[in-house]
């Protein structure tokens, strides 16, 4: 290949087969996936999970131990980082202290030796909104604009992906938020490739096009965001991303569409299509927000005339009542004595009128059940603190 090929490589970035170990650890492990052009893709999962070995291969700062690295038809595998169409945001900016911010993002391509290093940093100052800032020191900044900067130091290199390894991790809840919308922003408006590491699923549900789950050096589910919430694969996604009620039960026959499961004595129902096994052993799964909590006893005739809309019911027992202003989250006891997670909407003033150790009737529409393995998979917190973690 001509010198220069690589940086020139255009198209999707394509990971087959790649591992990585660390002697006898394996870090990543036989993973593949494809990232489309363009898109802005999430990888998400806990901490030491692989993600950043994973942007670390991308990036050629580290090797893969197997496999190879593509973008479009050209194999990246084997190359320097600055042969390759990548660039890197870390979650330390890394700025020149002793340097402006335009010549912060100007020092790219200077040592490139461009001659119009200032205007093209200049563009990319804009791109980040900060060209009124472009003479002060990195120390005369906040944290979000900082972070802008180590974007525009990035984008002015104009690469073809955009590595993000947990480039918001150190600003507060608010900003977080508002860098969230500013990097969407950034990434429509030139196009590129944003492959944007990630352990709060609420960030990777709202800024990616695709989300991919990675546990334990693999991918355990990848799509779009709303789709992996409705319809989670495994029990560690079902949790990982968003919240899930789970109850260990037993398929015990079919009714029509649903297959009809044994949680403990209580009879559910999993739409046939939603249910990853067919049977014996079952995770049964709604989300907290699909649950509704009826109050009274006369919940039977309530149920009834509800039937369509409320096929499924189960009684339980208050345990907590936390106010978190949208909505109102209940932690109850479900009869396998299990702790399941209820979201109600604030939609009304009243005063909140349950109080721990209250009966109750949990219902929720079968149609949103959902079925997985009970492989024993670790789950992560089935039971989040309350407050924490709303939908
Ligand atoms: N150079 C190395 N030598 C040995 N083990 C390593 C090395 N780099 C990473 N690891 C191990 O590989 C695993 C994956 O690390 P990685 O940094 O990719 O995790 P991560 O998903 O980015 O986690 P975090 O969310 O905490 O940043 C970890 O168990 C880590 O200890
Ligand atoms: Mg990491």
């Amino acid at each position: 290949m001509a010198k220069g090929g690589f940086r020139e490589a255009k198209g999707d970035l394509r990971i087959e087969d790649v591992t990585k170990s660390f002697g006898d650890f394996t870090a990543v492990d036989d993973l593949t996936l494809v990232v489309p052009r363009g898109s802005f893709f999430a990888l998400l999962g806990p901490s030491g999970c692989g993600k950043t070995t994973t942007l670390r291969m991308v990036a050629g700062l580290e090797q893969p131990t197997r496999g190879r690295i593509l973008i479009g038809d050209t194999d990246l595998t084997g190359s320097r980082p600055y042969e390759r169409p990548v660039n890197t945001v870390f979650q330390s900016y890394a700025l020149f202290p002793h340097l402006t911010v335009r010549d912060n993002v100007a020092f790219g391509p200077k040592r490139r030796g461009e001659k119009d290093a200032q205007r093209l940093a200049d563009e990319a100052l804009n791109l980040v909104q900060l060209p009124h800032l472009a003479s002060r020191k990195p120390t005369q900044l906040s944290g979000g604009q900082q972070q802008r900067v180590a974007v525009a130091r990035a984008l002015v290199n104009r690469p073809e992906v955009l590595l993000l390894d947990e480039p918001l991790g150190a600003l507060d809840l608010k900003l977080r938020r508002q860098m969230q919308v500013e990097l969407k922003r950034i990434q429509t408006e030139v196009g590129l490739t944003f492959i944007h590491v990630t352990h709060d699923q609420e960030e990777a549900m709202t800024m990616a096009d695709t989300v991919a789950v990675m546990n334990l050096g693999r991918i355990e589910q990848m799509g779009p965001p709303a789709q992996m919430y409705d319809l989670p694969s495994t029990a560690f996604v079902a949790n990982f991303v968003g919240q899930s009620n789970l109850g260990q039960g037993r398929i015990t026959g079919r009714d029509g569409d649903f297959v009809v499961v044994d949680v403990n004595g209580s009879t559910v129902k999993i739409p046939s299509a939603r249910c990853a096994v067919t049977s014996g052993e079952v995770l049964f799964g709604i989300r907290p927000e699909k649950v509704h909590l009826a109050r009274s006893s006369d919940i039977d005739a309530a149920i009834r005339d509800r039937k369509v809309a409320f096929g499924d019911d189960m009684r339980a027992t208050v345990l907590d009542v936390s106010f978190i202003g949208v909505a109102t989250q209940y932690l109850v006891r479900v009869p396998s004595g299990a702790t399941w997670s209820v979201y109600e909407q604030n939609l009304d003033v009243d005063p909140i009128d349950l109080k721990p150790g209250d009966p109750v009737w949990l219902e929720w529409d079968p149609a949103h059940a959902f079925g997985v393995a009970a492989d024993g998979t670790p789950i992560p917190g089935i039971t989040p603190a309350p407050g924490q973690d709303a939908p």
